[in-house]
């Protein structure tokens, strides 16, 4: 008899199939209630005593190679089966894939660089490692001038010469002068930084975008077209006053303000009741300026202004506190998928 259980071991070792019925055929055959394991289970008692041990080893073999092979085909089948489910329905919708959006920071520089792209300025960059003659002397303010306090600044080196992170994008307007004649149109977008405490309304690094024109024959009043298309086309908002100012760069020097309007509760608040909001500062190009940059200020003149961006993104996206920019906390930046 236990020649006959090892004849069927070598037939199950053997079996193959990749049909569900046979696979069920075979399982009846060997472990159904009728099947063949059971008829030498039931035989067990006849066995002579001396036989009983390995006649039970050699039927207990067969009994787990019979479940195994069983499971193990199945299994193979039913994986296929779900292998196929996975890449056989061509028609199948695709997967959502998942898309990143622009930051509130590139969208509003690149909205900025649009606008007046369409009038005719190019971009220009220079580095965020500056030089003293860069970011202060040559923009009219000499050493000891009481006017460099208004931009605290973090200084790399101060030996043999002052070499610093720049304070403001101006820096830019004196690279390109140097390198170009008029007539100049350029905008310079860029990071800057101050030594300054962060809050909510300010931060130590943060970005600048810098204009420049200079050409024969520009006025004040060409500045001030020049900026009232621009606040039309950002703000979509059609009032703006200059109010006299001082920078060290320009003379006369303003600052610019919009009318926001006082409709909503938010604009009581962000316009401080007058319905007014300072969003940059500007002026005529001082002759200084010009002749440091070896242009001829007897021949050109020109206008320059320098707004924040992250204080146009708080006012065009209602953002309350200008720590969320550098966060990256994804609930804040997925609100910005729709935009460009
Ligand atoms: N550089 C100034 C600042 O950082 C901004 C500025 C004001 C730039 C007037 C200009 C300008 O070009 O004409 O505060």
């Amino acid at each position: 008899m236990i020649q006959e259980i090892k004849s069927h071991i070598k037939e199950v070792e053997a079996f193959a199939s990749e049909e569900m019925q046979q696979i069920e055929e075979f399982r009846i055959k060997y472990l159904g209630k009728k099947g063949i394991l059971n008829d030498f289970f039931k035989v067990f008692k006849e066995v002579p005593n001396n036989e009983k041990k390995e006649f039970g080893k050699t039927l207990n073999q067969l009994k787990d190679l019979a479940t195994n092979k069983v499971n193990n085909l199945k299994e193979a089948i039913e994986s296929k089966q779900e292998e196929k489910g996975i890449y056989g329905d061509l028609t199948r919708p695709a997967e959502p894939a998942g898309i990143g959006s622009r930051h509130p920071i590139s969208i509003v520089k690149n909205q900025i660089i649009e606008i007046f792209a369409n009038i005719g300025f190019n971009v220009s960059e220079g580095p965020e490692i500056e030089d003293d003659w860069h970011n202060f002397t040559a923009l009219n303010l000499p050493e000891h001038h009481p006017a460099r306090d208004m931009q605290d600044t973090f200084f790399v080196q101060r030996d043999p010469k002052d070499i610093l992170l720049r304070t403001h994008t101006s820096s830019v307007q004196v690279r390109y002068m140097e390198e170009n004649q008029p007539p100049i149109r350029t905008i310079s977008p860029g990071r800057v930084f101050r030594n300054e405490d962060i809050s909510a309304r300010s931060h130590c690094i943060f970005h600048q975008v810098e204009g420049l024109y200079i050409d024969k024959n520009v006025s004040f009043s060409d500045l001030k077209q020049t900026l009232l298309y621009f606040t039309k086309q950002l703000f979509g908002k059609s009032k703006i006053r200059l109010r006299p100012s001082y920078f060290p760069f320009t003379e006369p020097s303003a600052e610019v303000d919009i009318y926001w309007g006082l409709e909503t509760e938010t604009d009581y608040r962000i316009t401080k009741g007058t319905g007014w909001l300072e969003i940059m500062g500007c002026g005529m190009v001082d002759p200084n300026v010009l002749k440091n940059c070896k242009i001829d200020p007897e021949k050109y003149s020109g206008f320059a202004f320098g707004m924040g961006i992250e204080r146009i993104a708080m006012l065009l996206y209602q953002i309350g506190d200008i720590r969320m920019f550098y966060e990256n906390d994804i609930r804040f930046l997925e609100q910005f998928k729709s935009s460009i």
